[in-house]
């Protein structure tokens, strides 16, 4: 801005971002790279598993801000990873348009199903979303106030197609064939779906932004599900509509995308979608990246989550190619995908030690 340019003075304190994770998503190369992991918050910790018995179940975890803050904040205790991540799920904006979500114990999200237009028409209009998610701006409002201030706060949300793909089934699938089903046998009524929820994704991204949250990621899990036409159309397109709709109403916002399994469709995908980071999974190697997704600015990733299970060398010396890897242009080190609940926590201070010396 002109106005704190002309402040400028040879005595200014140096105008970069404290938060390394924020340099790193400017662009700037740092000499060890921020790191966070996704899912750290999570059952292979014992203390979230303490807390998560005293909310009762996940949802209500989700939904009370002291408990939810708490857990985003356990890992922070224990590693001081350079990212605190909302404790929340991608699924409860279907529940904020109406749809019915539960957690089958042990097992994993159970929701209501649409599978035609005339369930996509009884969902509520995106603008009423807040009403149910107000708790989760709550969360982030008590984070900013806890976290360290060279801690960045990362808000999320699910990518339309993956939401999608669970609204659809009414739980995870392998194949996302309930989704693919609708889409085939109507398109125009399955991009209503999509619509709806890329407007939701909107409103609830830019209330995390308000509430405090420092950068934004859209998690598009399934999206190496679709293929050609469908992945532009689908993954491609409502990321791109998301982030322009973010950057119009929070100039500077950044964004971090994450199309898993995006394979050969990561290369410019920053570029077609306006993120500022594309994130990694596993499949890809680091090498490859380098050369044909870093080129265009920040990556985060990409360690196998099972390094984090088996540990010994191997973990070790991953990580470090990893880090070696990308060492050339803006990183942020993660995991490829979430944490498991059978890691070692121990592994997780060997995977610090091997990036940070
Ligand atoms: O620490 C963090 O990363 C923040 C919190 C977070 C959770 N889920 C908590 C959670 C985030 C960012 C998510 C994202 C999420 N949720 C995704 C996208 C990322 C991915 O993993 O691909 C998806 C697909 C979901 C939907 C979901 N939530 C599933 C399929 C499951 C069941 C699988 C499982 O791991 O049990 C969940 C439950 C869930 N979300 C847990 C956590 C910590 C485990 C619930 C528990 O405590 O019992």
């Amino acid at each position: 801005m002109p106005k704190e340019r002309s402040d400028v003075t040879q005595n200014a304190p140096d105008p970069r971002p404290t938060k390394t994770l924020l340099r790193a998503l400017a662009g700037e190369t740092l000499p060890v790279p921020p790191v966070w992991m996704m899912r750290q918050a999570g059952r292979y910790l014992p203390e979230y598993k303490a807390t998560r018995a005293k909310a009762g179940d996940f949802l209500s975890l989700c939904y009370t801000p002291d408990l939810a803050a708490e857990v985003t904040l356990q890992p922070l205790r224990r590693y001081g990873f350079d990212a605190a991540i909302l404790f929340a799920d991608i699924l409860l904006i279907g529940q904020a348009l109406g749809a019915k979500l539960w957690f089958a114990e042990g097992e994993g999200p159970r929701m209501s199903t649409i599978t035609d237009r005339s369930g996509v028409a009884s969902l509520r209009p995106a603008q009423d979303v807040h009403e149910v998610l107000a708790p989760i701006y709550e969360t982030l409002r008590i984070l900013t106030r806890a976290l360290p201030r060279e801690t960045t706060l990362i808000g999320f949300a699910g990518a339309p197609w993956t939401v999608a793909t669970y609204m659809t089934a009414g739980r995870g699938t392998r194949d996302q064939g309930p989704a693919h089903a609708f889409l085939q046998a109507d398109r125009e009524g399955f991009s209503l779906l999509i619509d709806r929820l890329t407007e939701a994704t909107i409103e609830y991204l830019s209330a995390q932004i308000v509430a405090g949250a420092d950068v934004v990621k859209i998690f598009d899990s399934w999206a190496g599900s679709l293929k050609g036409a469908d992945f532009d159309d689908f993954a491609l397109k409502p990321t791109a509509t998301i982030i322009a709709a973010l950057k119009a109403r929070h100039p500077g916002i950044p964004v971090i995308a994450f199309p898993r399994e995006a394979g050969e469709r990561y290369v410019g995908f920053a570029a077609a979608t306006g993120a500022d980071c594309v994130a990694l999974d596993n499949s890809v190697s680091a090498d490859w990246a380098a050369r044909h997704v870093q080129v265009d600015g920040c990556v985060q990733g990409n360690l196998a989550p099972s390094h984090l299970v088996t540990g010994g060398a191997d973990l070790v010396s991953e990580t470090k190619r990893i880090v070696k890897a990308f060492s050339g242009g803006p990183h942020i080190f993660n995991l490829g995908h979430g944490i498991t609940p059978d890691a070692d926590p121990e592994n997780v201070h060997r995977m610090l030690g091997a990036i940070r010396g």
